[in-house]
């Protein structure tokens, strides 16, 4: 069987993190053949035959077999992936804010082309979290969906809340380490995870939801006041990202939230995230791993890539069955 030809756009943090971590695991049929850059004088640790700055080298290459997606701009992803479905190459991407701005018509594409979109990077970074919620078999078992989807708030929030250090230099550390936004103001503000949230909340309830419906509320409205009262009365504070079922209506928020220590995400710090699944039957499930950082998001790169290897036929179950939910940004249910 030969080996997958994939052309990549972007080496920055996930690029370079998913070039090591395919470099770093045997037997994946996979090889990357092409990668396009924007910047033309920064210095790269390889060949330099194996960038372009064009994107038609890619697009047009019919040598290429999967396009991975990987740039910060998400206007400009939106046309890669267009374009490469289009061109008839199956995508991989980890563009979160792409995603849950276009995720409706990123569907209707893959049924008109026949070719996939897997995104499992995209949300929770290290945490399988798209294709474990599309293996719970009805539409109706999922009741809720709960959980810390950013990585560096968790981080600055670990590190002010818990260690006292300073906010500056914490988010100064979230992005020396690789985990804050280009634009830091979407982790902080609570973008981030929204866009996550929203990509989420299709493959839970099959519900598509346009981000500017879901509120956000971010790290940077939480007070001195509001970290002296989490003292006092032992509780954590987290970034919690959540879409919960009330009758026919879907409901979703992000917003910092204090949480007593019994509860499970109380214990998750520094940039691991987790999410906690809701079920009829099976209950409380919950997930936890590295949500941030260029490995462990290469690495879910990298399982999107491994499943193409295996003409994995990958079928959003939630996606396709009918449902009559409706997605609400207000908690009262009309009666
Ligand atoms: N800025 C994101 C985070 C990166 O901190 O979680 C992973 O999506």
């Amino acid at each position: 069987h030969r080996h997958l030809k994939l052309g990549l756009f972007g080496f920055g943090c996930v690029g370079q993190g998913l070039y090591h971590v395919l470099d770093e695991t045997p037997g994946i049929k996979a090889e990357i053949k092409r990668i396009c850059v924007k910047h033309k004088n920064k210095t790269r640790p390889l060949s330099e035959d194996l960038f372009t700055f064009s994107k038609e080298d890619i697009l047009n290459d019919p040598d290429i077999d999967v396009v991975v997606e990987l740039i910060d701009d998400a206007k400009a992803a939106f046309e890669i992936v267009k374009t490469a479905l289009q061109n008839g190459k199956a995508v991989v991407t980890a563009n979160k804010k792409m995603l849950a701005e276009h995720l409706e018509e990123i569907y209707q594409l893959q049924q008109q082309t026949g070719k996939p979109v897997l995104y499992e990077g995209a949300v929770c970074g290290a945490i399988p979290i798209i294709r474990n919620l599309e293996e719970y078999y009805d539409n109706d078992l999922l009741t809720g969906i709960e959980g810390i989807f950013n990585g560096s708030t968790n981080y600055i929030l670990t590190k002010v809340f818990e260690e006292r250090k300073s906010y500056s230099d914490a988010l100064q550390k979230a992005q020396e380490l690789g985990f804050a936004e280009s634009d830091p103001s979407l982790d902080v503000k609570g973008f981030d995870p929204k866009f996550k949230l929203v990509v989420a909340i299709a493959h839970t309830f099959g519900v598509f939801v346009k981000p500017e419906e879901v509120i956000n509320i971010g790290i940077d409205r939480i007070s001195d006041l509001d970290l002296k009262f989490a003292r006092d009365n032992g509780y954590g504070i987290k970034l919690i990202a959540r879409a919960f079922k009330v009758e026919n209506k879907v409901f979703g928020f992000v917003a910092p939230q204090f949480i007593e220590s019994t509860h499970p995400l109380y214990a998750v710090r520094n940039e691991y995230n987790a999410v906690q699944v809701q079920s009829a039957f099976a209950e409380q499930q919950l997930f936890v791993g590295k949500g941030a950082g260029s490995y462990p998001t290469g690495s879910a790169v990298l399982s999107d890539i491994s499943a193409l290897t295996y003409d994995y036929q990958y079928e959003y179950k939630k996606l396709h069955q009918p449902h009559d939910l409706k997605f609400t940004n207000r908690l009262t249910v009309e009666a």
